[in-house]
């Protein structure tokens, strides 16, 4: 197994990427602390990582809030000894966000997916690089969309948001890479098995021409291997990329988009 004895936290953990890369992780090995900002989503993620066998903690946290997040970092620090790795899954819900012109858009409305995201980012990953560091080992970790790299209609903030990201994991690897502290991100082509995309997809409906079925056909026809990517296949990338075997990966976002978007 890949991540035996590691401790990894989590958030965002009851979303479909949290929830999977936390089941990706415990079955590799890794003991997950897994929080979200509602409890019930993350405590039938740990029920599922418990019943595959392997070990999770659950915490209600708020990662946007700087004070949440250093308790709760400093509890695992007590439970578990360590932090080894951190990855960031926070979603935020769509509304206000998605579906809007830009030209119709409040400034309050455009800003605020680009602060949020970075905010949590930020915190998540100060907090933990905090602990790393004396220790000269850890993993960092977030998630990304294409938006980050191709311009997409009626996103609003969104795709600044996820650029700024992938900004933030270069210049945290920059710095935190000399003291032994790997930083990644991973931009996954859309899912549609997970609620997400189609929450994504609904307030863009109209304008998109097509229905839900024929946009998924549109999305894998996009891909060199005209399919769609699953969530497994995301969440097996995220375990090898927190793991030893990917040693020499740092500063990057891992282009998951299979062919859609070219580096
Ligand atoms: N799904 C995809 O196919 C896909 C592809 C590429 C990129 N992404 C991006 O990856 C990220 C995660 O996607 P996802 O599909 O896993 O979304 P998701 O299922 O909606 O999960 C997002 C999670 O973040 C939690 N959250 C929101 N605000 C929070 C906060 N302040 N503190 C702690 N937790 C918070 C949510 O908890 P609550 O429900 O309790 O609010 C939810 O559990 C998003 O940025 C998404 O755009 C997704």
């Amino acid at each position: 197994m890949m991540l035996t004895g590691k401790v990894a936290v989590i958030y965002g953990a009851g979303g479909a990427i949290g929830g999977g890369v936390a089941r990706a992780f415990a079955s590799e090995g890794a003991r997950v602390f897994l929080t979200g900002r509602h409890l019930a989503p993350v405590d039938v993620v740990a029920e599922d990582v418990a019943a595959g066998g392997g070990s999770a903690e659950t915490a209600e946290v708020d990662a946007l809030d700087e004070r949440a997040v250093g308790d709760h970092i400093r509890s695992v620090i007590d439970r578990a000894g360590r932090v080894d790795i951190s990855f960031n899954a926070v979603g935020l819900p769509n509304a206000g966000i998605l579906g809007i012109p830009l030209t119709d858009l409040d400034v309050e409305q455009f800003s605020q997916p680009i602060a949020a995201y970075t905010r949590s980012y930020f915190l998540t990953a100060r907090l933990a690089a905090r602990h790393m560091v004396p220790n000269r080992a850890g993993v960092i970790m977030t998630v990304t969309a294409l938006h980050a790299r191709t311009g997409i209609p009626l996103v609003g903030g969104y795709g600044p948001a996820m650029a700024a990201k992938e900004a933030l994991t270069r210049d945290l690897s920059a710095e935190l890479a000399p003291h032994g502290v790997r930083v990644l991100g991973i931009r996954p082509q859309a899912m549609p098995e997970t609620p997400t995309i189609k929450d994504a997809f609904e307030p863009r409906a109209e304008a998109s021409g097509a229905t839900w079925e024929q946009w998924q056909e549109l999305l894998a026809a996009r891909t060199h291997g005209r399919r769609l990517l699953t969530l497994e296949e995301t969440t097996n990338l995220a375990a090898f990329l927190a793991s030893d075997r990917a040693s020499g990966m740092t500063g990057t976002t891992v282009n998951l988009t299979m062919g859609s978007l070219d580096d």
